[in-house]
């Protein structure tokens, strides 16, 4: 093909999957009629180079001290990695309405009452309406500089002029680059314009923020190929009738990811939860049947979750199963493992699992809790409220032991618990390392049967 030429390409839209012909489903995600027609301009060579560059050994390469910026948001540096990074391209990502802008004018607000220059982008409201919500959120200071701009070279221009040391782009579906034929939001604009603010990030070495919509199916809208290009993806999740949200990193070139910030929306904006267990837990009945609290890991950090089983009799042939919040088939296998082990008979009973609070966690340690809320419900007896339960179920009944058992526990004696139910593998380990928290009471279990009659 002619270097320079113009041709078509079709792109499916959630996935960014290129076909030079139309398909009906995409070979990449399986999803039908997602292929959109667009121009893609095949960048003659020298385009790509853009002038002589010389390798360089590692041990040329200058560090500075202060790599990582405070954002002071703790539950933001947090999920970071412990601060911005200098010349990073992070995506936060989240539905509509979930408090993306309000999160990045409270970071902005932040650089720039320490004095950095910070330039916030937008290409979805007018300056009214950023000025409106900084009001909600608090004293603003004149390093703040705002703009409301869509086109790819004019808020190229404005960076290189004004040099900021920050840089939020509000959203990179509306960013529009002229050379691209292509609709704003579609798969080559939206790589386009942030393959051009990558290679800015890196070159000035200014930390760029950049928002991305989320579609139905929870991936960033039409390019997924994002996450591919950017340093750092941060999800912005939440149920929108609670109000806490939660700030999870997906990929992180600078820390480790599965770290979570919790966050509340209030009347002024976004308020950090740093006791993040003592929110979930709020509002727990006292001593109903089918309430199991569990000590879960996100990342580097335990939170502690109420699990909720509801087990009642089927009015119809097939019994229902439900689970919010966490892996329905794994709750199926749950109860199939108490039925066969332990020999309860829940053939004819409808059953509901739920996280309260809204939150989703996935994570094995739950296991243990959730088939102890399940068998509370089913025998209608509460467990004792002081006790904290954690382990993987096998199949054959076993209680599995999981990772960081001493945080869990703490976690679980900070917040006053003084019993906690455990693999017997875990509890035999931290004897032998002379580990063991004070204040708790653990009781380590080596099967199912014998978590429940611990409870
Ligand atoms: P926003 O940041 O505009 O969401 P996104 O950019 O992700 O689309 O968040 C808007 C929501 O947050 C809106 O429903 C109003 C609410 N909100 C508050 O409750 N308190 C506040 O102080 C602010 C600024 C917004
Ligand atoms: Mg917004």
């Amino acid at each position: 093909m002619a270097k320079g030429k113009r041709t078509t390409v079709f792109f499916c839209q959630n996935c960014g999957y290129e076909s030079s012909k139309w398909l009906g489903q995409c070979p990449g995600c399986r999803q039908w009629n997602t292929f959109v027609e667009e121009a893609a301009e095949i960048p003659a060579r020298a385009a790509l180079g853009g002038g002589k560059r010389e390798p360089s050994s590692l041990s040329a390469i200058a560090m500075q001290e202060e790599d990582r910026i405070c954002t002071h948001i703790r539950e933001l540096d947090r999920v970071l990695g412990g601060g911005l990074v200098s010349g990073s391209l992070t995506l936060v990502g989240g539905d509509p309405g979930i408090g993306k802008s309000t999160l990045l004018l409270q970071v902005c607000r932040h650089l720039s009452n320490d004095g950095r220059k910070v330039l916030y982008i937008s290409g979805e409201e007018s300056l009214k309406q950023i000025k409106l919500r900084a009001m909600r959120i608090g004293e603003f200071n004149d390093a703040l500089l705002l703009l409301c701009e869509t086109s790819l070279s004019l808020i190229e221009d404005v960076i290189l002029r004004q040099r900021p040391e920050a840089v939020v782009i509000d959203s990179i579906q509306t960013v529009y680059c002229e050379d691209v034929a292509a609709a704003p939001g579609s798969v080559s604009q939206v790589r386009e314009a942030t393959a051009a603010l990558m290679r800015l990030a890196k070159d000035e070495n200014i930390p760029i923020f950049i928002v991305g919509h989320v579609t139905k199916e929870g991936t960033v809208a039409g390019p997924r190929m994002l996450e591919h290009m950017v340093d750092t993806v941060l999800y912005f999740e939440g149920d929108r009738h609670a109000s806490y949200r939660i700030l999870r990193g997906v990929k992180n070139r600078f820390g480790s990811t599965n770290e979570i910030g919790v966050f509340e929306m209030c009347q002024n904006g976004l308020r950090e939860v740093e006791n993040a267990s003592e929110f979930m837990l709020s509002g727990r009945p006292q001593g109903a049947s089918g309430s199991v609290v569990v000590c879960s890991m996100e990342g580097t950090r335990p939170i502690l979750l109420e699990i909720q089983a509801l087990v009642c009799r089927s009015s119809f042939g097939i019994p229902r199963r439900q689970a919010a919040g966490t892996d329905f088939n794994r709750v199926n296998l749950l109860m199939a493992v108490l039925e066969k082990r332990v020999g309860l008979r829940m053939g004819d009973c409808d059953a509901y699992v739920n996280i309260a609070g809204g939150i989703r966690m996935l994570e094995p340690a739950l296991d243990l809790g959730i088939a102890l809320a399940v068998v509370s419900s089913f025998r209608n007896r509460p467990v004792e409220e002081k006790t904290v339960v954690f382990g993987e179920i096998g199949l054959s009944g076993e209680v599995r032991s999981v990772s960081m058992a001493q945080q869990r526990i703490m976690e679980a004696a900070k917040l006053g618990f003084s019993t906690c139910i455990l693999p017997q593998t875990v509890k035999e380990s931290l004897a032998a390392s002379g580990a063991v928290p004070e204040g708790i009471v653990l009781k380590g279990v080596s099967s199912v049967q014998e978590a429940i009659e611990e409870i």
